[in-house]
This record gives structure tokens, C-alpha cells and sequence, in this order.
């Protein structure tokens, strides 16, 4: 049976646009809704353009209330009813709350090679820690921060010169390929772990 596919975004949802895309033919997953929490995520006129529904949970109301925030954010999902969610550029800490109900079903991209790097400003952590390699990680979402099991990974150099920006740019070529492949397995039950050179 076909996957209905919820996306979280918070900018400009590049990784969207590529599983949005990837989801036809023999895919098992179909997109059913991109989410943002600002109706300022450039990502949002992409997924209208691509004729996918979209809606935005401005977190900002809830004032740092996140069980309300996510509260509003299950509302509005369970409307759309995906069978997986993948976050793509969610900048959003969910909670335990929010995270356990959907525990096995929902995936996330982190611009590190996990468990290396959680959290933020991972280009220039790597950089500053003087790495030869560096990428990308799409692993199964689970209470704490950018943990939870691996379901694929792709690495990239680290040239002599690379600033932050060229670095990501380099990373998120590769994040292009790598979920899209991971969420088609993902959705057709298969979590076996994808590594890209
Ligand atoms: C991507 O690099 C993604 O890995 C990162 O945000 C960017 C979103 O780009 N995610 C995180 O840092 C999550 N902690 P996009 O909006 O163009 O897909």
C-alpha cells in the first residue's frame, strides 16, 4: 500500500523539493503535505508549485510552550494522516511528547556524520576540528537530538580552502541524493543502511 508522506520544513526545503520529487512511479511513498513552522519558508511556494499541500504551524505563538506547539502540529498533521514523516531543515526540538507516537515512522537529515556533531553549526565544527571528511546522516527519529538508529550516510572531503558555506554546499549536493534513496527503502519497509561514497 502506498505511504502518505508528511515534510517538516523551516527554510528553503531543498531536501523537500528532491523527496517531493523522487515520490512517483513505483515509489511506495506518495507526498501529502509539506509543513512549516513560519509562513516565510521559501519551501512552502516550492511545494505549491509542485502541487503538494501545504500548511504552517508558527511556532512563535506558543511563546516556548512546546507541548502546545506540538500539540498543534499533531492537529494539523492528523488531517493530512501521513504514514511517515520526514524532517528536512525542521529546525524545531521536538520532545519525547511528540516524538514517541511517531517513533519508527519519522525520519530526519543532519548535515554530519552522526553520532559525530549534533546539533547546529556542524559545517564549522568540522572544519574547526580539523576533519579530512565530513557529510551527511539520515537516521530514524528518537527523543534525543540527532540520535537514533542509522538508516544512511554519504561522505564528502574536506578540501584545503573550504569555508562553512562551501562545505555545506558540498554536503547538501550529497543530502540530495541520499534521502530521497533512504525514504524510498524506508517507505517500502526496508531499513537496511545506505552508505554513498
Ligand atoms: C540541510 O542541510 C539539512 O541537513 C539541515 O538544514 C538544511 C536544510 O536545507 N538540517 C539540520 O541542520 C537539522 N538539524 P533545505 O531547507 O534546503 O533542505
Amino acid at each position: 500500500m502506498t505511504k502518505r508522506v508528511a515534510i517538516l520544513i523551516s527554510g528553503g526545503g531543498s531536501n523537500m523539493v528532491k523527496l517531493v520529487e523522487s515520490m512517483t512511479g513505483d515509489h511506495p511513498g506518495r507526498p501529502c503535505l509539506v509543513l512549516a513552522n513560519s509562513a516565510d519558508a521559501g519551501g512552502l511556494q516550492k511545494a505549491k508549485n509542485l502541487g503538494v499541500p501545504t500548511a504552517v504551524v508558527d511556532h512563535r505563538p506558543f511563546k516556548g510552550d512546546r507541548p502546545a506547539f506540538e500539540a498543534a502540529l499533531q492537529d494539523t498533521l492528523a488531517e493530512h494522516k501521513p504514514d511517515i514523516i520526514c524532517l528536512a531543515g525542521f529546525m524545531r526540538v521536538l520532545t519525547a511528547g511528540f516524538v514517541t507516537p511517531w517513533q519508527g515512522r519519522m525520519l530526519n537529515i543532519h548535515p554530519s556524520l552522526l553520532p559525530k556533531y549534533r546539533g547546529l553549526h556542524t559545517h564549522a565544527r568540522a572544519l574547526e576540528a580539523g576533519d579530512t571528511e565530513h557529510g551527511c546522516t539520515v537516521h530514524e527519529v528518537t527523543p534525543a537530538l540527532d540520535d537514533g538508529p542509522i538508516l544512511g550516510q554519504a561522505r564528502v572531503p574536506i578540501r584545503p580552502g573550504d569555508t562553512p558555506d562551501i562545505l555545506a554546499a558540498r554536503v547538501l549536493g550529497q543530502e540530495h541524493k541520499l534521502y530521497p534513496q533512504v525514504l524510498a527503502r524506508f517507505a517500502a519497509g526496508d531499513r537496511t543502511t545506505i552508505m554513498l561514497k
